[in-house]
């Protein structure tokens, strides 16, 4: 595309996200091999169907976590500090997180989420339900270095970041955000992180392609999403869904195949794909608790305790800031 021709297309985009949207769609969809990032999943649509995904049977991460924080939960409370600012990195379902606030003695909680009106949707129903305490919505990119609420400043910090969302980055770009994690919370500070084991393959497989293809339609929306907000013109039944597990890079792939040639029109470039073409949609990183560890230690981050579930499906750590 030529910046004249970028730019014309740009002007009739709505506001400064759409046009990051469409940047890094245009940029990403030229590379070899194709791809795009997995935040843009989650449209309105996408994480409705990300909230239908935590429900299916085959998906055992969200239903597994929230059995560690329940069961755990007294050993989580006695080890985090009393009249702690709670700060959770993104912010969904506030399932988990009332688990905790429940728990433990916090004195304030900072969602920090890209979507504000989610957020404050969120952060409304959490102060009527735990009126002592004090709700600071931040409406941030989590993975870029964001300020805290002066209200939380004299404060012990305890980071949350659940739902193995963590793996969702590259190991590097996982080590970039623990670091970040850890200069935003400063020195003493804590985190709870809830982080996927690597276990047999056909869970995993399974988990990623449920047999009532949810999965399938969370991965295919990115497509209706470009279509609606990009102008493009996929033909989503000419694109199927394929996830496998690689095993050297102890992560699940999702993919979008391409089922013929074809050419997609977006924003006046045109994208050519062969049969069998894929567009490189998410990984999902699945740790063991050494690697998990590792990862954690170079990035300013001691583990102080790791929970798991009987199986070993999925693991929740206590993590202290190193000096
Ligand atoms: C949000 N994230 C941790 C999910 C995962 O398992 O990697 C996203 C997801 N993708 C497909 N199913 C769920």
């Amino acid at each position: 595309m030529n910046v004249h021709t970028g730019a014309l297309a740009e002007a009739h985009l709505p506001d400064e996200q759409t046009i990051a949207f469409a940047r890094e769609a245009t940029r990403d969809l030229a590379q070899h091999p194709k791809r795009m990032s997995p935040k843009y999943f989650y449209d309105a649509a996408g994480s409705e169907l990300f909230e239908a995904i935590t429900r299916l049977p085959e998906y055992y991460p969200t239903r597994t976590e929230l059995s560690i924080l329940t069961e755990y939960g007294s050993e989580i409370a006695a080890i985090i500090p009393r009249h702690a600012a709670l700060v959770e990195f993104g912010a969904g379902a506030t399932t988990k997180v009332r688990l905790l606030l429940r728990r433990c003695d916090f004195s304030a909680y900072v969602p920090v989420d890209i979507s504000t009106d989610f957020l404050n949707m969120q952060a409304e129903g959490l102060r009527k339900d735990f009126p002592a305490l004090a709700v600071h919505p931040v409406g941030a990119d989590f993975t870029a270095p964001f300020a805290l609420p002066a209200a939380v400043s004299n404060m012990p910090k305890v980071g949350f970041f659940p739902g193995s969302t963590i793996g969702n980055f590259d190991p590097l770009e996982a080590r970039t955000l623990l670091l970040s994690a850890r200069e935003i919370l400063g020195k003493d500070a804590q985190m709870i992180i809830g982080v996927d084991l690597e276990k047999d393959e056909r869970v995993l497989y399974d988990a990623y392609n449920d047999s009532a293809g949810i999965t399938a339609r969370f991965n295919l929306n990115v497509l209706v999403r470009m279509n609606r907000e990009l102008g493009s013109n996929f033909d989503l039944s000419a694109f199927s869904h394929r996830a496998i597990y690689n095993r050297e890079q102890h992560r699940i792939e999702m993919h979008l195949i391409s089922k013929k040639r074809q050419t997609v029109r977006m924003l006046g470039t045109s994208f050519s794909f062969r049969p069998g073409e894929s567009i490189h949609t998410e990984n999902s990183y699945k740790y063991s608790l050494e690697r998990f560890s590792a990862l954690a230690r170079g990035a300013g981050w001691g583990v102080k305790k790791s929970w798991t579930d009987q199986a070993k499906m999925f693991s929740v750590h206590a993590l202290q800031a190193l000096d």
